[in-house]
C-alpha cells in the first residue's frame, strides 16, 4: 500500500481528493500532457505575453496573466469582464491549443461533466509571493459548465471555501499535473490561493502556471 503524504486523499478512490459534491483534485492527471501543455503556453505568451492587469479597485495584481480562446478575462479600472480582443495588442486572444481543450474535456467528464465545450482559458503565473485572495469565478455567462483548473510548476496552498466568503476555506495543496474541476452545486464556491513560497520546481523553476479553462459565453 501506497502511504499519502496528506491525509486528505480518498483510499478508496486513488488520485482522487473529493472537494465537494460536486469539486475533486484529480492527483496527477495532467502529467502525460506536460509537454503539450507547456509547448502551448509558450505559444500563447509569444502572442500574448503575461501582464499584471490593475483591478477595479486600483491594484495591481501579484499574478501576471493572459488568456486563449474565444474569450478572454480580463481586469481594469472599468471592472472585470471577458473580452474577445486582447486589450493589449487589440487582436483576438490566441486560440485554444488542442491539448488544453482536450485535458479539460477529458477531465470535466471524469469528474461528472460529460459534454463540457469550453471556449475559454486564463493563464496565470505566479511567482515567489503572489497570491489571490478569495474569489467566485462569476463573469461566465451562465453557471451550467464547470470550471477545470490545471497547475503547472511550483505547489501552492489552494484555498476552497464555501458559498459564502466568510466560510472556512479548505487548505488543498496542489502539486504540478494537478487538475481540480469544480461545478454543479459547487460552481460557486469560493477560492483563492495562498502566498506562494520560493520552492523551485525542476522544470519551471521559481513559477507556477495554472490555467482554469471555462464555458464563458
Ligand atoms: C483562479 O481562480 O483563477 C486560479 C486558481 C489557481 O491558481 O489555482
Ligand atoms: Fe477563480
Amino acid at each position: 500500500m501506497t502511504l499519502s503524504l496528506f491525509g486528505d486523499d480518498d483510499p478508496a478512490q486513488p488520485g482522487r481528493v473529493v472537494l465537494g459534491q460536486q469539486s475533486v483534485v484529480l492527483r496527477g492527471y495532467a502529467l502525460p500532457m506536460v509537454d503539450d501543455l507547456l509547448g502551448g503556453v509558450d505559444d500563447i505568451t509569444a502572442q500574448a505575453p503575461f501582464r499584471h492587469m490593475e483591478t477595479p479597485g486600483g491594484y495591481t495584481m501579484s499574478v501576471a496573466l493572459t488568456n486563449c480562446g474565444e474569450l478572454g478575462w480580463t481586469t481594469d479600472a472599468r471592472g472585470y469582464r471577458y473580452s474577445r480582443i486582447d486589450p493589449q495588442s487589440g487582436k483576438p486572444w490566441p486560440a485554444m491549443p488542442d491539448a488544453f481543450r482536450r485535458l479539460a474535456v477529458e477531465a470535466a467528464r471524469e469528474a461528472g461533466f460529460p459534454g463540457f465545450a469550453p471556449d475559454a482559458c486564463l493563464v496565470n503565473r505566479y511567482e515567489p509571493g503572489s497570491r489571490l485572495s478569495l474569489h467566485q469565478d462569476k463573469n461566465e455567462r451562465d453557471y451550467d459548465a464547470p470550471i477545470v483548473s490545471v497547475s503547472l510548476g511550483m505547489p501552492a496552498m489552494f484555498l476552497f471555501g464555501g458559498d459564502k466568503r466568510a466560510d472556512k476555506a479548505a487548505r488543498v495543496p496542489l502539486f504540478h499535473g494537478d487538475v481540480v474541476v469544480w461545478g454543479g452545486v459547487d460552481r460557486l464556491r469560493f477560492h483563492g490561493v495562498m502566498p506562494l513560497k520560493d520552492m523551485p520546481h525542476p522544470r519551471l523553476g521559481s513559477q507556477r502556471i495554472n490555467f482554469t479553462i471555462r464555458k464563458a459565453g
